[in-house]
Protein backbone atom coordinates (compact mmCIF):
# COMPACT_ATOMS: atom_id res chain seq x y z
CA UNK A 1 0.00 0.00 0.00
CA UNK A 2 2.76 2.40 -0.04
CA UNK A 3 2.70 4.49 -2.90
CA UNK A 4 5.46 6.56 -1.77
CA UNK A 5 9.27 5.67 -0.49
CA UNK A 6 7.95 6.52 3.10
CA UNK A 7 8.20 3.65 5.90
CA UNK A 8 4.20 2.66 6.19
CA UNK A 9 3.23 3.36 10.02
CA UNK A 10 1.26 0.90 12.14
CA UNK A 11 -0.82 1.98 15.53
CA UNK A 12 -1.98 -1.38 16.95
CA UNK A 13 -3.37 -1.62 20.08
CA UNK A 14 -3.51 -4.40 22.41
CA UNK A 15 -0.38 -4.90 21.10
CA UNK A 16 2.00 -6.35 23.90
CA UNK A 17 0.04 -9.76 23.83
CA UNK A 18 -1.99 -11.90 21.98
CA UNK A 19 -3.10 -11.57 18.46
CA UNK A 20 -1.93 -8.01 18.59
CA UNK A 21 1.52 -8.83 19.52
CA UNK A 22 1.83 -11.40 16.61
CA UNK A 23 0.94 -8.96 14.03
CA UNK A 24 2.95 -6.10 15.44
CA UNK A 25 6.54 -8.95 15.36
CA UNK A 26 5.28 -9.93 11.60
CA UNK A 27 4.51 -6.45 10.02
CA UNK A 28 7.92 -4.93 11.63
CA UNK A 29 9.60 -7.96 9.83
CA UNK A 30 8.11 -6.92 6.42
CA UNK A 31 9.80 -3.55 7.47
CA UNK A 32 6.54 -2.01 8.21
CA UNK A 33 7.31 0.61 11.14
CA UNK A 34 5.14 -0.54 14.21
CA UNK A 35 3.77 1.07 17.31
CA UNK A 36 2.88 -1.57 19.47
CA UNK A 37 0.49 0.19 21.92
CA UNK A 38 0.04 -1.34 25.67
CA UNK A 39 -1.25 -0.61 29.29
CA UNK A 40 1.00 -2.87 30.43
CA UNK A 41 4.54 -1.67 31.29
CA UNK A 42 6.47 -4.81 32.35
CA UNK A 43 4.54 -6.44 28.60
CA UNK A 44 5.91 -2.72 26.80
CA UNK A 45 9.23 -3.24 28.28
CA UNK A 46 9.45 -7.34 27.16
CA UNK A 47 8.36 -6.51 23.48
CA UNK A 48 10.74 -3.54 23.22
CA UNK A 49 13.34 -5.85 24.10
CA UNK A 50 12.48 -8.38 21.97
CA UNK A 51 12.32 -5.83 19.10
CA UNK A 52 15.91 -4.80 19.66
CA UNK A 53 17.07 -8.04 19.82
CA UNK A 54 15.64 -8.89 16.66
CA UNK A 55 16.37 -5.73 15.11
CA UNK A 56 12.81 -4.66 14.30
CA UNK A 57 11.47 -1.33 13.30
CA UNK A 58 9.02 -1.66 16.72
CA UNK A 59 8.50 0.72 19.41
CA UNK A 60 5.86 0.62 22.61
CA UNK A 61 4.20 3.19 23.81
CA UNK A 62 1.78 3.45 26.33
CA UNK A 63 -1.99 2.90 25.54
CA UNK A 64 -5.28 2.51 27.38
CA UNK A 65 -8.22 2.38 25.01
CA UNK A 66 -10.89 3.64 27.88
CA UNK A 67 -8.92 6.45 28.71
CA UNK A 68 -9.20 9.50 26.48
CA UNK A 69 -5.88 11.11 27.40
CA UNK A 70 -4.18 8.63 26.62
CA UNK A 71 -5.41 7.78 23.79
CA UNK A 72 -5.03 11.48 22.53
CA UNK A 73 -1.07 11.34 23.93
CA UNK A 74 -0.21 8.29 22.09
CA UNK A 75 -1.88 9.46 18.68
CA UNK A 76 0.10 12.32 19.16
CA UNK A 77 3.10 10.99 19.98
CA UNK A 78 3.04 8.73 16.73
CA UNK A 79 2.25 11.61 14.64
CA UNK A 80 5.36 12.74 16.29
CA UNK A 81 7.62 10.41 15.70
CA UNK A 82 6.46 8.79 12.61
CA UNK A 83 4.79 11.61 10.91
CA UNK A 84 1.53 9.39 9.62
CA UNK A 85 -0.18 6.70 10.62
CA UNK A 86 -0.49 4.43 7.48
CA UNK A 87 -3.19 1.77 8.80
CA UNK A 88 -4.55 1.35 12.49
CA UNK A 89 -5.18 -1.98 13.64
CA UNK A 90 -8.39 -1.72 16.91
CA UNK A 91 -7.17 -5.09 18.11
CA UNK A 92 -7.64 -4.60 22.37
CA UNK A 93 -10.61 -6.25 23.79
CA UNK A 94 -11.49 -8.64 26.48
CA UNK A 95 -14.30 -10.90 27.35
CA UNK A 96 -16.76 -10.86 29.97
CA UNK A 97 -18.50 -13.71 30.28
CA UNK A 98 -22.03 -13.74 31.82
CA UNK A 99 -25.78 -14.89 31.07
CA UNK A 100 -27.24 -11.54 30.46
CA UNK A 101 -29.46 -11.93 33.33
CA UNK A 102 -26.07 -12.17 35.71
CA UNK A 103 -23.93 -9.84 34.51
CA UNK A 104 -24.16 -6.90 36.46
CA UNK A 105 -24.40 -3.29 34.76
CA UNK A 106 -21.06 -2.20 35.75
CA UNK A 107 -19.91 -5.26 33.86
CA UNK A 108 -21.42 -4.27 30.34
CA UNK A 109 -20.35 -0.95 30.30
CA UNK A 110 -16.94 -2.36 30.95
CA UNK A 111 -17.42 -4.65 27.96
CA UNK A 112 -18.44 -1.91 25.77
CA UNK A 113 -15.86 0.51 27.03
CA UNK A 114 -12.66 -1.32 25.89
CA UNK A 115 -14.18 -3.54 22.91
CA UNK A 116 -16.82 -0.78 21.62
CA UNK A 117 -15.51 2.87 22.62
CA UNK A 118 -11.65 2.11 23.28
CA UNK A 119 -11.66 1.13 18.96
CA UNK A 120 -14.04 4.11 18.31
CA UNK A 121 -12.19 6.53 20.79
CA UNK A 122 -8.65 5.40 19.08
CA UNK A 123 -10.51 5.72 15.60
CA UNK A 124 -11.50 9.28 16.33
CA UNK A 125 -8.13 9.92 17.16
CA UNK A 126 -6.62 9.27 14.19
CA UNK A 127 -9.40 9.77 11.21
CA UNK A 128 -8.38 13.44 10.79
CA UNK A 129 -4.96 12.86 9.98
CA UNK A 130 -6.01 9.79 7.28
CA UNK A 131 -8.88 12.23 5.66
CA UNK A 132 -6.52 15.01 5.71
CA UNK A 133 -3.77 12.65 3.66
CA UNK A 134 -7.08 10.99 2.16
CA UNK A 135 -5.15 7.51 3.35
CA UNK A 136 -5.48 4.78 5.49
CA UNK A 137 -6.46 1.50 6.51
CA UNK A 138 -8.22 0.62 9.89
CA UNK A 139 -8.28 -3.11 11.01
CA UNK A 140 -11.05 -3.53 13.34
CA UNK A 141 -10.69 -6.66 15.36
CA UNK A 142 -14.01 -8.44 15.62
CA UNK A 143 -14.81 -11.97 16.15
CA UNK A 144 -17.18 -15.08 14.87
CA UNK A 145 -18.98 -13.21 17.57
CA UNK A 146 -19.29 -10.29 15.64
CA UNK A 147 -21.83 -12.52 13.64
CA UNK A 148 -23.13 -15.32 16.24
CA UNK A 149 -24.02 -15.10 19.81
CA UNK A 150 -23.31 -18.42 21.64
CA UNK A 151 -25.39 -18.66 25.34
CA UNK A 152 -23.14 -16.59 28.35
CA UNK A 153 -21.38 -13.88 25.61
CA UNK A 154 -24.33 -11.83 25.09
CA UNK A 155 -22.06 -9.25 26.47
CA UNK A 156 -18.92 -9.98 24.36
CA UNK A 157 -20.56 -10.84 21.10
CA UNK A 158 -22.97 -7.39 21.48
CA UNK A 159 -19.54 -5.23 21.93
CA UNK A 160 -18.53 -7.52 18.49
CA UNK A 161 -21.76 -7.09 16.97
CA UNK A 162 -21.72 -3.00 17.53
CA UNK A 163 -17.67 -3.10 15.80
CA UNK A 164 -19.29 -4.99 12.91
CA UNK A 165 -21.70 -1.68 12.76
CA UNK A 166 -19.41 0.79 13.04
CA UNK A 167 -16.75 -1.06 10.71
CA UNK A 168 -19.91 -0.99 7.92
CA UNK A 169 -21.05 2.72 8.57
CA UNK A 170 -17.13 3.97 8.40
CA UNK A 171 -16.27 1.72 4.70
CA UNK A 172 -19.08 4.36 3.81
CA UNK A 173 -18.11 7.08 5.38
CA UNK A 174 -14.76 6.72 4.62
CA UNK A 175 -15.00 6.10 0.71
CA UNK A 176 -14.64 9.80 -0.65
CA UNK A 177 -11.78 9.74 1.68
CA UNK A 178 -9.76 6.45 -0.05
CA UNK A 179 -9.53 5.28 3.47
CA UNK A 180 -10.78 1.38 3.83
CA UNK A 181 -12.24 -0.11 7.07
CA UNK A 182 -11.80 -4.01 6.97
CA UNK A 183 -12.93 -6.33 9.74
CA UNK A 184 -10.99 -9.44 10.86
CA UNK A 185 -12.90 -12.15 12.35
CA UNK A 186 -11.47 -14.80 13.77
CA UNK A 187 -12.64 -18.52 15.53
CA UNK A 188 -10.87 -19.47 18.68
CA UNK A 189 -6.86 -19.04 18.97
CA UNK A 190 -5.20 -19.62 21.86
CA UNK A 191 -4.19 -16.54 23.60
CA UNK A 192 -4.21 -14.80 27.28
CA UNK A 193 -7.96 -13.86 26.38
CA UNK A 194 -9.82 -17.01 27.83
CA UNK A 195 -7.77 -16.84 30.95
CA UNK A 196 -8.50 -12.86 31.47
CA UNK A 197 -12.26 -14.26 30.62
CA UNK A 198 -11.91 -16.47 33.60
CA UNK A 199 -10.15 -14.22 36.18
CA UNK A 200 -12.78 -11.37 35.02
CA UNK A 201 -15.69 -13.90 35.99
CA UNK A 202 -13.75 -14.67 39.46
CA UNK A 203 -17.11 -12.63 41.18
CA UNK A 204 -19.47 -14.82 39.69
CA UNK A 205 -18.74 -18.04 41.10
CA UNK A 206 -21.86 -18.44 43.02
CA UNK A 207 -23.91 -18.53 39.79
CA UNK A 208 -21.60 -20.47 37.52
CA UNK A 209 -21.96 -23.22 40.38
CA UNK A 210 -25.78 -22.84 41.44
CA UNK A 211 -27.41 -20.15 39.43
CA UNK A 212 -30.57 -21.06 36.97
CA UNK A 213 -27.62 -21.10 34.54
CA UNK A 214 -25.53 -23.24 36.14
CA UNK A 215 -25.22 -26.24 33.15
CA UNK A 216 -25.09 -23.54 30.82
CA UNK A 217 -21.56 -22.18 32.20
CA UNK A 218 -20.43 -25.13 32.74
CA UNK A 219 -20.75 -26.19 29.39
CA UNK A 220 -19.41 -23.30 28.34
CA UNK A 221 -16.42 -23.65 30.39
CA UNK A 222 -15.01 -26.52 29.54
CA UNK A 223 -16.10 -25.95 25.69
CA UNK A 224 -14.60 -22.69 25.58
CA UNK A 225 -11.07 -23.89 26.79
CA UNK A 226 -11.16 -27.61 24.73
CA UNK A 227 -12.53 -26.17 21.35
CA UNK A 228 -9.79 -23.20 21.82
CA UNK A 229 -7.05 -25.93 22.67
CA UNK A 230 -7.71 -27.65 20.04
CA UNK A 231 -7.55 -25.06 17.81
CA UNK A 232 -4.64 -25.43 15.00
CA UNK A 233 -4.86 -21.91 14.08
CA UNK A 234 -2.19 -19.90 15.67
CA UNK A 235 -1.89 -16.00 16.26
CA UNK A 236 0.82 -16.08 13.63
CA UNK A 237 -1.70 -17.09 10.77
CA UNK A 238 -3.98 -14.52 12.24
CA UNK A 239 -1.29 -12.02 11.91
CA UNK A 240 -0.64 -13.05 8.44
CA UNK A 241 -4.41 -12.29 7.72
CA UNK A 242 -3.88 -9.00 8.99
CA UNK A 243 -0.92 -8.59 6.57
CA UNK A 244 -3.33 -9.71 3.78
CA UNK A 245 -5.95 -7.17 4.40
CA UNK A 246 -3.70 -4.60 4.65
CA UNK A 247 -1.61 -5.05 1.39
CA UNK A 248 -4.46 -6.47 -0.48
CA UNK A 249 -4.60 -3.99 -3.40
CA UNK A 250 -8.77 -4.02 -3.22
CA UNK A 251 -9.46 -5.73 0.34
CA UNK A 252 -12.20 -7.57 1.26
CA UNK A 253 -14.77 -6.00 3.79
CA UNK A 254 -14.07 -8.80 6.20
CA UNK A 255 -11.93 -11.52 6.65
CA UNK A 256 -12.15 -14.87 8.63
CA UNK A 257 -9.34 -16.64 10.58
CA UNK A 258 -9.83 -20.42 11.37
CA UNK A 259 -11.77 -22.86 10.19
CA UNK A 260 -14.69 -22.25 12.86
CA UNK A 261 -15.21 -18.72 11.04
CA UNK A 262 -15.65 -19.79 7.47
CA UNK A 263 -18.16 -22.94 8.77
CA UNK A 264 -20.02 -20.05 11.18
CA UNK A 265 -20.27 -17.68 7.76
CA UNK A 266 -21.93 -20.24 5.69
CA UNK A 267 -24.01 -21.79 8.56
CA UNK A 268 -25.48 -17.88 9.29
CA UNK A 269 -26.01 -17.83 5.31
CA UNK A 270 -27.59 -21.33 4.85
CA UNK A 271 -29.14 -22.59 7.69
CA UNK A 272 -32.41 -20.92 9.35
CA UNK A 273 -32.43 -19.50 12.73
CA UNK A 274 -34.45 -22.50 14.03
CA UNK A 275 -32.33 -24.74 12.46
CA UNK A 276 -29.30 -22.94 14.25
CA UNK A 277 -30.61 -22.54 17.30
CA UNK A 278 -31.42 -26.31 17.46
CA UNK A 279 -28.00 -26.68 17.08
CA UNK A 280 -26.15 -24.56 19.43
CA UNK A 281 -28.67 -25.80 22.13
CA UNK A 282 -27.71 -29.22 21.27
CA UNK A 283 -24.04 -28.22 21.52
CA UNK A 284 -24.79 -26.24 24.98
CA UNK A 285 -27.18 -29.25 25.93
CA UNK A 286 -29.88 -26.91 26.39
CA UNK A 287 -33.58 -28.20 26.71
CA UNK A 288 -37.08 -26.71 28.02
CA UNK A 289 -37.84 -27.82 31.77
CA UNK A 290 -40.36 -29.85 32.75
N1 LIG B 1 -8.06 -15.26 20.70
C1 LIG B 1 -9.23 -15.50 20.14
O1 LIG B 1 -9.70 -16.66 20.06
C2 LIG B 1 -10.01 -14.37 19.54
C3 LIG B 1 -11.09 -14.69 18.70
C4 LIG B 1 -11.83 -13.67 18.14
C5 LIG B 1 -11.50 -12.36 18.39
N2 LIG B 1 -10.46 -12.06 19.22
C6 LIG B 1 -10.19 -10.64 19.45
O2 LIG B 1 -8.82 -10.38 19.23
C7 LIG B 1 -8.40 -9.28 20.03
C8 LIG B 1 -7.12 -9.65 20.76
O3 LIG B 1 -7.40 -10.73 21.65
P1 LIG B 1 -6.31 -11.80 22.07
O4 LIG B 1 -6.90 -13.13 21.84
O5 LIG B 1 -5.01 -11.47 21.49
O6 LIG B 1 -6.32 -11.59 23.65
P2 LIG B 1 -5.13 -11.26 24.67
O7 LIG B 1 -3.97 -12.13 24.41
O8 LIG B 1 -5.78 -11.29 26.00
O9 LIG B 1 -4.73 -9.78 24.28
C9 LIG B 1 -5.63 -8.73 24.46
C10 LIG B 1 -4.87 -7.43 24.47
O10 LIG B 1 -5.81 -6.34 24.66
C11 LIG B 1 -5.26 -5.50 25.64
N3 LIG B 1 -6.24 -4.66 26.34
C12 LIG B 1 -7.30 -5.04 27.08
N4 LIG B 1 -7.91 -3.95 27.59
C13 LIG B 1 -7.21 -2.87 27.14
C14 LIG B 1 -7.33 -1.47 27.31
N5 LIG B 1 -8.29 -0.92 28.07
N6 LIG B 1 -6.42 -0.66 26.70
C15 LIG B 1 -5.44 -1.18 25.95
N7 LIG B 1 -5.26 -2.49 25.78
C16 LIG B 1 -6.14 -3.32 26.35
C17 LIG B 1 -4.55 -6.42 26.60
O11 LIG B 1 -3.65 -5.67 27.38
P3 LIG B 1 -3.17 -6.16 28.83
O12 LIG B 1 -2.15 -7.19 28.55
O13 LIG B 1 -2.66 -4.90 29.44
O14 LIG B 1 -4.39 -6.69 29.53
C18 LIG B 1 -3.88 -7.37 25.62
O15 LIG B 1 -2.68 -6.83 25.14
C19 LIG B 1 -9.58 -8.95 20.96
O16 LIG B 1 -10.28 -7.85 20.42
C20 LIG B 1 -10.43 -10.20 20.90
O17 LIG B 1 -11.78 -9.94 21.15
C21 LIG B 1 -9.71 -13.04 19.80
Amino acid sequence: MNADKRTPSVLITGATDGLGKAAALLLAERGYRVFAAGRSAAKRAQLDALAREKKLPLETLEMDVCDDASVKAGVSSVLAKAGTIDVLINNAGLVYAGAVEDLRMEDWRRQFETNLFGAIRVTQAVLPHMRERRKGRILMMSSVSGFVTPPTQGAYSASKHAIEAVANALRYELYPYGIETILIEPGYIVTNIQQTALELAKSYQEEFQSGPYAKIYATYWSNATSTRAQSKTTPEDCARIMLEAIEAPRPKARYGVTPLATFAKWAKRLLSDRAADRMIRGRYGIARQA
